[in-house]
């Protein structure tokens, strides 16, 4: 089965608007003849921004982040209704950086997983272990255990909405990528966890992306391993000048 390979953007939070606008408009005019899919996700305070650059292109508009709440009392937090009425269309849920920094537990990530799938967004559901879980043999337990809370409740049909990003959180802005050998094996667990859940065939759909030091040089022996279907790009996702090569491996 073949699966399209799938480019995204963390921005993360770098950019002011002014930034974001530059970044976007050269990403459309480069990326137009791209053959892959595309994803920006710029900081929140930049999405009116760059929604409007991006609309009608091939590049999809995602946020970092969302409310596992609707709207109510909740200062500081963005919610699904906001983000739909700015025209994102994809969130990023579970980044190791909400995980750990943050403190974001199993409960609240699949919380929000269902209530933005509930409001028709795709979501990219980020798992991955710790260096010290890697190390004590725990990297498969460790990324299973995130994938099974994650996707909790979530039904076959919603399932086709996922996308999910392996990101080794001792690779995540360190320069450290996984070997390709060790990401694919990953990968490939994680497909078989998918199949055991949803069928074979559900798991052969799933795209999995990986992400964590993901470069010009580094994509393309990625993103050659059967079960690597594209990249989570943070801080090459920055400049064309490494996002684009990355967006155009051959
Ligand atoms: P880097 O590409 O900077 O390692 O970040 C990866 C990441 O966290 C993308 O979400």
């Amino acid at each position: 089965m073949s699966r399209q390979y799938y480019i995204a953007g963390n921005w993360k939070m770098h950019k002011t608007r002014a930034e974001a606008a530059e970044l976007a408009k050269t990403l459309v005019s480069q990326l137009k003849d791209g053959k892959h899919k595309y994803l920006v996700a710029p900081s929140f305070t930049s999405l009116e921004t760059v929604a409007a650059i991006v609309k009608g292109s091939n590049i999809l508009l995602g946020a970092q982040n969302v409310a596992a709440e609707e709207q109510g009392a909740h200062t500081g937090e963005v919610s699904v209704l906001q983000l739909k009425d700015l025209g994102v269309q994809v969130v990023i849920l579970g980044h190791s950086e909400r995980r750990h920094t943050y403190k974001e537990d199993d409960a609240l990530i699949n919380k929000k997983v269902k209530l933005a799938l509930k409001h028709g967004f795709d979501v990219i559901l980020c798992i991955g272990e710790t260096l010290e879980e890697r190390e004590a043999g725990q990297a498969e337990v460790v990324c299973e255990s995130q994938t099974l809370w994650g996707l909790s409740s979530v039904s076959a049909t919603d399932l086709a909405k996922v996308t999910i990003a392996y990101e080794p959180v001792w690779a995540i802005g360190t320069g450290k990528t996984a070997s390709p050998e060790d990401a694919e094996a990953i990968h490939a667990y994680i497909r078989k966890v998918i199949a055991r859940l949803y069928g074979e065939d559900a798991a052969q759909k799933l795209v999995i992306q990986y992400g964590g030091s993901v470069k010009p040089d580094n994509a393309a022996q990625l993103m050659d391993k059967e079960n690597i279907d594209g990249a989570l790009v943070g801080g090459a996702a920055l400049k064309p000048d490494t996002f684009v090569p990355i967006a155009k491996f051959a």
